[in-house]
């Protein structure tokens, strides 16, 4: 890649957008990241605690404040006009990602690769918005995206084999596994696991066991690194409802309807870690 391609560029700095800025500037890449001045000022406190833990671990190559010198904060999403690669990590909202994609079809060049990291909005619908399909295409991360090694490379019905060919030397070079999939709701990684964390619901409605039972359960009998309502917890509440709307209308299949509860603990304000409340108390 030219210096010039080497400009990347990242709108949304909560969770996943800070990770996947921080992994991008390990990976020697100049980084602009966008998002309001509060949540800038998270995601670098955020990113210097990711760091620290990596090279206290003798994981980091270079100094914490080398890697933080690389990501650019951008106050504007026209600070983003020059990137080649445009990584998009919003809220799981369909109004705000498509407007941000109507925006950025007048702000980038027309041979930008551009990619969203969304959990279970369609590729294809993203990519209508953006208006240049063949450019177009998913790359979801997981969280916390500077320790998993996966990237789910979803390819929209449109997206050129050139663009899918840059994205895996991309996921390359942030050290990441690339495994490439197609777009139908939910994937393959949030169609397999949400069934998993909803039926976890349901047994905590159902009063079938504790939370902290089902989650020891899956944990020390299946060898999970976090039981499904800690992980569930962990990915925001409010997130894990609208990926499993995604799955039941977009698959129309009971199977996937939302737990009662997961909807009843989403209207409290009980989102998770986020919030401080979920399945525990943070
Ligand atoms: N940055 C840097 N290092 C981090 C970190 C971060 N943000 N978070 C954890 N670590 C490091 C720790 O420092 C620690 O390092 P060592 O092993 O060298 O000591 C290591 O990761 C393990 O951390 P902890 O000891 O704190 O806790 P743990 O052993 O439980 O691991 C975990 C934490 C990696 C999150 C692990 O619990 C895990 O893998 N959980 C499952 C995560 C998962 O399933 N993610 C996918 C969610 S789905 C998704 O993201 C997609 C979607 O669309 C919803």
């Amino acid at each position: 890649m030219s210096a010039e391609a080497d400009r990347v560029g990242v709108i949304g700095a909560g969770q996943m957008g800070s990770g996947i800025a921080q992994v991008v500037a390990q990976a020697g890449l100049e980084v602009w990241l966008h998002d309001t001045p509060e949540a800038l000022k998270r995601s670098k406190a955020s990113m210097e605690d990711s760091l620290g833990r990596l090279s206290a671990r003798g994981r980091l190559q270079e100094a914490p404040g080398a890697v933080l010198e690389r990501v650019h904060p951008a106050a504007e999403l026209e600070d983003l006009a020059g990137v080649r690669t445009l990584l998009e990590a919003v809220t799981e909202d369909w109004g705000v990602k498509s407007g941000i994609f109507a925006r950025l079809r007048e702000l980038l060049s027309e041979d930008a690769l551009v990619a969203t990291n969304t959990s279970s909005i369609p590729i294809t619908q993203l990519a209508s918005s953006y208006g240049r399909p063949g450019r177009f295409l998913g790359l979801h991360f997981m969280n916390p995206v500077p320790v998993m090694p996966l990237v789910e490379v979803i390819r929209g019905l449109g997206t050129a084999e050139e663009a899918v060919a840059q994205a895996l030397d991309l996921v390359g070079r942030l050290g990441k596994t690339a495994v490439q999939c197609n777009d139908y709701p939910g994937f393959v990684s949030n169609r397999i696991l949400m069934p998993m964390l909803n039926e976890a619901i349901q047994c905590v409605m159902e009063g079938v066991a504790e939370p902290e039972a089902i989650d020891q359960i899956m944990r020390l009998g299946m060898n999970h690194p976090m039981g499904p309502l800690a992980l569930a917890d962990f990915i925001g509440l409010d997130t894990c409802l609208a990926i499993l709307e995604v799955l039941h209308s977009g698959l129309g299949d009971p199977k996937y309807r939302p737990s009662p509860l997961l909807r009843k603990m989403v209207a409290a304000g009980w989102l998770g870690r986020k919030s401080g409340r979920g399945f525990y108390r943070y």
